[in-house]
């Protein structure tokens, strides 16, 4: 059986993430009807390293709010995400609620297969919501990390996934996210705090119990999610990397936060910390003053020669195609009512009717772009077979370097173990046997 991610933290070394690097924003347009991108509706090539933390939320990114929200149920935000201005998708599609549902008991089946899924069901738990995102959010943070997206959250498993949105798409719905956001009034709120003061700060009242700062010397509490009760246990899962805060979150709100998150985001689980305004502001001072180290992006895990022994259609889908594959490829029996997005289409994507629930189902192929079968066996321009490629690229994806000519899978889950990719490779290579 596939090892499962341990809910422990180790499995996410402290130090990782992506650095959204000089993001390709040439995904290909998803959506017809929508205007002609505009000259000057361009981003600023990365936010990452950012400009200065002064540097207020009005990123000048030219785009349509209404539009945006429009973006935000084609693309089925809605589908795992809380405060998009829609209401949630339903449960037999949501896949946090459905999630959520089989982890406190209220879903509707045995209590045996209940107990069955929930170790499994654990990893898609939660996504953060955006409650306030017109204080959270810089608009040209937005579009940074949704044009693509890398790690925040070193305690959660899941990410988001790498959307096939164009640039006009982006600044749309980073406009309509921030629509509200009043500009800083221009005064840096924290010239003349005092990093060291706001470091010590932060490990006396235990915000390390929750968050890292990858970069600088680790905070002295850590995050110990075994010991943590339910709310503590999912602020620990929820809790952002702070070294992205600089780049994410506009200055003129970050000591508010600081002093009372719930006062910008109601259904938040960072608790309340008792401080005085210098107190915040000094802590504030660290997360965006402070000097990380370079980011040190993942290194893609060298790729092993074909195994010598025999493989089984069977090995290979208990191993790899029958654990997260089917969830999103299958058909609606086994994901519970849904064929999946890679299957009957979601987030966006249009159906690629690639089910693989079977061998038959999955020698069938799927279709591509004009609707027309195609095999996911075919090789790309380098030999490697199609399937094989998107497995490579999702592991290309987690070192930050994505694959403008292929979506890694599983998508916005963590890349596959070079030895599971070889069990596939060897598998294909040998001819594809059933047996
Ligand atoms: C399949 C589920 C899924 C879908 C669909 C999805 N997201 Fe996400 N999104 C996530 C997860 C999980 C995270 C947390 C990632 C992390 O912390 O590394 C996330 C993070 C984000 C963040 C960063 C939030 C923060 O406060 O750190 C933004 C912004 C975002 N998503 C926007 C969108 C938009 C806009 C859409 C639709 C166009 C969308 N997402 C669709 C799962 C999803
Ligand atoms: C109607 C309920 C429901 C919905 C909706 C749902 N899931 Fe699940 N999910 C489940 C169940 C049940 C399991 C456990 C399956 C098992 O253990 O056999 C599961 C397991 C998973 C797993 C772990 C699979 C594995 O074997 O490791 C992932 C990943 C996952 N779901 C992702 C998603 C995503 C992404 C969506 C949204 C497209 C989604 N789920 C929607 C019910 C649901
Ligand atoms: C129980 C866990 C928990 C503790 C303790 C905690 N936080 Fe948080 N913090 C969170 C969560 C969860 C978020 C993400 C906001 C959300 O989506 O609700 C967050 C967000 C933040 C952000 C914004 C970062 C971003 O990327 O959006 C900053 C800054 C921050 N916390 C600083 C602190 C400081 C400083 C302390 C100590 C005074 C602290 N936190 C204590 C859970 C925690
Ligand atoms: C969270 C849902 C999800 C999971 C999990 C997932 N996929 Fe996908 N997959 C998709 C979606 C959505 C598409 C369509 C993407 C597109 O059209 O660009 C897709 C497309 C594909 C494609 C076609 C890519 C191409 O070249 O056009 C292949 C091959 C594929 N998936 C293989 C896999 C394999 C193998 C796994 C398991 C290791 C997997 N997927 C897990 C959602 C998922």
């Amino acid at each position: 059986m596939r090892s499962r991610p341990p809910r422990s933290l180790s499995k996410r070394p402290w130090i990782w993430g992506l650095v959204a690097a000089a993001f390709s924003l040439g995904l290909l347009a998803g959506c017809d009807d929508k205007p002609a991108p505009k000259p000057e509706a361009k981003p600023s090539p990365s936010a990452m390293p950012a400009p200065s933390a002064a540097a207020a939320t009005a990123a000048a990114v030219d785009g349509n709010a209404e539009h945006g929200k429009a973006l935000m149920k084609e693309f089925e935000c809605n589908r795992c995400h809380d405060g998009t201005g829609h209401e949630p998708m339903a449960m037999e599609k949501h896949c946090i609620h459905c999630h959520q549902d089989i982890m406190s008991g209220k879903f509707n089946a045995p209590a045996t297969s209940l107990a069955k899924w929930r170790p499994n069901v654990e990893h898609y738990e939660d996504a953060p919501s955006f409650e306030g995102s017109e204080k959270r959010y810089r608009a040209d943070w937005l579009v940074s990390f949704l044009s693509e997206p890398h790690d925040l959250r070193p305690g959660l498993v899941q990410s988001m996934p790498r959307l096939k949105l164009d640039k006009q798409q982006v600044a749309d719905i980073a406009a309509y996210l921030t629509k509200d956001a009043k500009p800083g009034s221009g005064k840096d709120p924290l010239s003349g705090a005092n990093l060291e003061k706001g470091r010590k700060l932060i490990e006396e009242k235990g915000c390390g119990s929750c968050h890292v700062m990858s970069g600088v010397p680790p905070f002295m509490t850590k995050p110990d999610p075994k010991t943590a009760d339910e709310n503590t246990r999912r602020g620990q899962a929820l809790a952002p990397d702070l070294r992205w805060a600089r780049d994410k979150f506009p200055a003129a709100h970050l000591i508010a936060w600081i002093k009372d998150p719930k006062s910008i985001k109601p259904d938040t689980r960072m608790p309340v910390t008792t401080l005085t305004n210098d107190e915040a502001r000094d802590i504030a001072a660290y997360i965006f003053k402070a000097e990380p180290e370079p980011f040190k992006p993942k290194a893609i895990p060298e790729r092993l020669p074909k195994l010598t022994r025999a493989v089984t259609y069977q090995e290979v889908f208990d191993k790899v195609f029958g654990k997260t594959c089917t969830h999103c490829h299958s058909n609606p029996d086994v994901a519970r009512g849904d064929g999946g997005p890679g299957n009957t289409g979601g987030f966006g994507f249009k159906p690629r009717k690639l089910n693989m629930g079977s061998y038959s189902s999955l020698m069938s192929g799927m279709v591509d772009e004009k609707g027309e079968r195609m095999s996911v066996f075919s090789p790309m321009k380098d030999g490697t077979p199609r399937i094989v490629a998107a497995l490579l690229a999702r592991q290309a994806e987690e070192a930050g370097k994505p694959n403008p000519d292929v979506r890694g899978m599983p998508l916005s889950l963590p890349a596959l173990k070079p030895e599971e990719i070889q069990l596939v490779e060897t598998w294909i290579a040998q001819g594809r046997p059933r047996e």
